[in-house]
């Protein structure tokens, strides 16, 4: 949540920073800011409530110059969203500005003690607290600006991703993180350098990377190399990495929303998850943590996959996938929950976190606690780099590129296409799997992405469908055995970005309480594709049928049966069963699409909501 960007060289700062700005916003967008340093030394704050684009206005016609600057999309965590409560803050002198990701828990205390020092506050934010406090440790100790930042965050209970600008050192950004990202990267020689919450922003200027870790502070500096240091005062060796973001997916490549765009990228992005990794040439799937880490995985006497949302949602398909293939027990849970609930971890489990962004703090949360009780923590991450990515002992990323519309949709299909292959590598390392049904399988697998595509062409179909439907207030959504998990995703995509309400459900289920819900009102879409239980989804059709509901199907190319019974339905193409997700799933990002479209709402950004909840 909230994005930092900050920029310290030879060029102008502004458009680079509020570049950057637009690349983050999808982290948080309810209010905007941006500090310079200008030629003269003085320091220009402009801020705005709403997005990057008010900035824009607020700061037509101001003095924008300077090449030394620091900038904050922000998401709400103590504040409404105001220009006052908007980064970057400003110390009591003026002299120092910074910008803040996280939350800072004991600022109730530190700005009590601040205030009785006669300290004034501005703004209802945590974050303003940090500023006076590195302002007041460097005037009362006499320390340098790292110095200072170092002695205050050692005062800090919490989780911070910082940038601090101060208006005598006009040659020095200084920035620290814990359980918060914060990416350096190194421009043209030792002239300039690049600081933000993600590696987004700066990818247009650098490929040289360097990621803080937890604790560590890292000093910026024009014409020297990189310092970094640690709270314990131990200089930490600059560990630089070469990271290539594809910047076409960091823009609409020509569609009106992201989110389109990227539900129209899943096709080739899970031709990319997939490569190298299924060998068709093999009939195989080889996949280097299997690989690397054969005994420890097949030896496993427990998985337990940890998420949130959409991940958790594929983490529901991962259990059946790796309970039919391998035969390991799994347990999926929300991270929420699990990491605040005493649980029993054994050190032959294998902990799996599934995060898109790999920031998510509750999944972060929950693999450590797995750490400390010497569970074995793997990784299906997107994000190259991230923090979960870099805290697992192994993982398989999903490369399905960076993912920009709050409402996932390719991290989705590409979670499931990597947890399928994993099942298969694992159920074919302990030989679990039948021989058959994994090369049907992988067989299969290789025309998932062109099947998509036979989906996608259907979105002018769909776009007609939603029209009738943004009248609704409810939707309901049901679904059994491998489209139940879908049944979830695609209500919680509906009402994220649509702001209807909407229910997931196992369909049987819905005798048991929510068949009350059910008139002429209430649209109830039944993922019914051709595979087990269908004929019983059939049954739980009629159910809804003779009691008025309106009925919107997804049934497999051919059904001969749905079509008869309701007005409307998709087909999607023949698959597999345990692959029925990978298609049945696309119709559902299609409908919350359009009907979000259709009232005119913000697609991207939905209200509330930010792409990466960095907070708990
Ligand atoms: O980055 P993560 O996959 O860890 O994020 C988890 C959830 O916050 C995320 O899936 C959220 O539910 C999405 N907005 C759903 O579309």
């Amino acid at each position: 949540m909230c994005g930092i960007v900050g920029y310290i060289g030879k060029r102008q700062a502004y458009p680079i920073l509020i570049g950057g700005l637009h690349r983050l916003e999808y982290r948080g967008y309810d209010s905007a800011g941006v500090a310079l340093l200008s030629e003269t030394d003085k320091l220009n704050v402009y801020k705005a409530k709403g997005k990057v684009s008010e900035l824009e206005n607020v700061a037509q016609e101001k003095d924008c110059t300077g090449t030394i600057g620091i900038a904050h999309t922000r998401w709400a965590t103590h504040g409404e969203p105001s220009a006052r409560n908007a980064h970057p803050h400003v110390s009591e002198s003026g002299n120092l500005t910074l910008v803040h990701n996280g939350i800072i828990e004991n600022y109730v205390v530190l700005r009590d003690q601040l205030k009785s020092r006669g300290y004034h506050f501005q703004s209802d934010t945590d974050t303003e607290v940090l500023v006076q406090l590195i302002e007041y440790v460097q005037q009362s100790l006499g320390l340098n600006l790292e110095q200072a930042v170092q002695a205050a965050l050692k005062r800090v209970i919490g989780a911070y991703a910082i940038v601090v600008l101060d208006r005598r050192f006009p040659n020095r950004l200084v920035a620290a993180r814990k359980s918060s990202p914060m990416v350096v990267g190194i421009g043209e020689d030792q002239s300039e350098y690049f600081v933000a919450s993600d590696a987004s922003p700066i990818a247009e200027y650098t490929t040289q990377m360097v990621y803080l870790k937890d604790e560590e502070i890292v000093v910026c500096e024009r014409g020297r190399d990189l310092h970094v240091f640690n709270l314990s005062n131990e200089d930490v060796p600059v560990e630089v990495k070469n990271v290539e973001l594809d910047l076409t997916m960091l823009d609409k490549g020509g569609f009106p929303h992201f989110m389109l765009k990227e539900i129209f990228d899943q096709p080739a992005v899970l031709e990319d998850c997939m490569r190298g990794r299924l060998l068709p040439e093999h009939r195989r799937i080889v996949l280097s943590a299997v690989t690397d880490h054969r005994e420890r995985l097949t030896q496993a006497r427990r998985f337990i996959i940890v998420s949130c949302g959409t991940s958790w949602h594929a983490g529901l398909i991962g259990k059946q996938l790796i309970e039919h293939f391998c035969k390991i027990p799994v347990e999926v849970e929300y991270a929420s929950e699990f990491r605040y609930r005493e649980p029993v971890i054994m050190p032959d489990d294998v902990v799996m976190a599934i995060s898109q962004s790999g920031e998510t703090a509750d999944t972060l949360a929950a693999i450590e606690l797995a750490r400390e009780a010497g569970a074995f923590v793997f990784g299906v991450v997107n994000a190259v780099g991230s923090s979960i990515a870099r805290n697992t002992d192994t993982g398989t990323y999903i490369h399905v590129g960076p993912e920009i519309g709050v409402a996932s949709t390719k991290a989705f299909t590409g979670q499931v296409c990597v947890l399928t292959m994993l099942a298969l590598a694992l159920g074919e390392a302990r030989g679990t799997v039948d021989p058959g049904e994994y090369h049907a399988v992988i067989e299969e697998l290789q025309h998932i992405p062109e099947k998509i595509g036979r989906i996608l062409e259907q979105n002018d179909r769909i776009e007609v469908l939603s029209k009738i439907f943004t009248y609704a207030h409810n939707f309901l959504y049901l679904g059994r055995g491998w489209n139940y998990p879908v049944a979830l995703e695609g209500a919680l995509k509906l009402k994220e970005i649509s702001y209807i309400h909407a229910e997931g459900y196992p369909a049987a289920e819905m005798k048991h309480g929510p068949i009350a819900l059910i008139d002429q009102e209430m649209p109830v879409v039944f993922i019914a594709t051709h595979h087990q239980q269908y004929e019983k989804i059939i049954s739980n059709m009629q159910e809804v049928r003779s009691r008025n509901g309106r009925i919107i199907a997804i049934i497999t190319e051919g059904d001969q049966v749905v079509p008869g019974m309701v007005s409307e339905y998709i087909e999607v193409p023949e698959t597999l069963a345990c692959l029925a997700p990978l298609l049945s799933v696309i119709p559902l990002q299609l409908l919350a699409y359009h009907v979000a479209v259709q009232k005119g709402l913000n697609v991207d950004q939905p209200r509330n909501l930010a792409k990466s909840v960095t907070v708990e």
